[in-house]
């Protein structure tokens, strides 16, 4: 099986963790795409949905998928996405693509978190893949400094600007130990507006792709 076959796998999976007749959270990426894809095809028995990116709206729409403003949802009873990296505690890295803080919004506002991800993305530590901070771009060399102070190497993702008009910094080399403190350290940090960690609010539920089927970890 191919990662774009696992990938494919654990979105359909994911169908059956979305209630009808209920408004659905939906994250950002290639694995949230198919995600979307799957949901389409059953379009009709949900109320409507939350994005987590311009991206994702867009394809949303492109289905004919209502996507309504988190302000007019209010409460979600599902939000499906994927990661960069989960722990089998379930604390995620993400972010790779810029939209960690829309998605940590989205997770916030919705009763159950169901992750999907291929098994490439399950690591026994946080850290390897780069943790990326949203910050306001006028922050920027604050924040750096005190990443530093932290023990990353903060690295700014050249050319990029977020939904929400900011920059990126990609902390490097972290061996992430405590990610629910670290989480908290970052988001102290003056002009940081969230980091890539989820763990303090993690997913409740994993939907793992392998060669072999889809292993759920909760
Ligand atoms: C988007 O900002 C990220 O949080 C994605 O959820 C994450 O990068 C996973 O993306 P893929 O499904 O494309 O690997």
């Amino acid at each position: 099986m191919t990662q774009d076959e696992m990938k494919r796998a654990v979105a359909q999976a994911a169908i059956e963790y979305v209630p009808s007749g209920t408004i659905v959270g939906v994250g950002t990426g290639s694995t949230a795409n198919y995600f979307i894809d799957e949901l389409a095809k059953i379009k009709g028995k949900i109320d409507g949905t939350v994005a987590s990116s311009i991206a994702s709206a867009e394809r949303l729409k492109g289905h004919g998928i209502e996507v309504m403003e988190l302000n007019t949802a209010g409460r979600l009873s599902v939000y499906v996405d994927g990661a960069d990296e989960s722990t089998r505690h379930l604390h995620l890295i993400k972010g790779g693509g810029g939209a960690l803080t829309r998605e940590k919004i989205v997770a916030a506002a919705s009763d159950k978190f169901v992750c999907i991800a291929d098994e490439s993305k399950l690591v026994d530590r946080l850290g390897k893949f780069p943790l990326p901070v949203e910050v306001i771009p006028m922050a920027r060399s604050l924040v750096a400094r005190a990443i530093v102070k932290l023990g990353g190497e903060p690295v700014l993702r050249e050319g990029f600007t977020t939904d929400n008009g900011n920059i990126i910094l990609d902390i490097h080399n972290m061996d992430i130990i405590d990610p629910v403190d670290l989480e908290a350290k970052l988001n102290d940090i003056a002009g940081v507006v969230t980091n890539g960690l989820f763990a303090r609010r993690p997913a409740d539920v994993l939907l793992l792709g392998t060669p072999n089927g889809v292993n759920v970890l909760e």
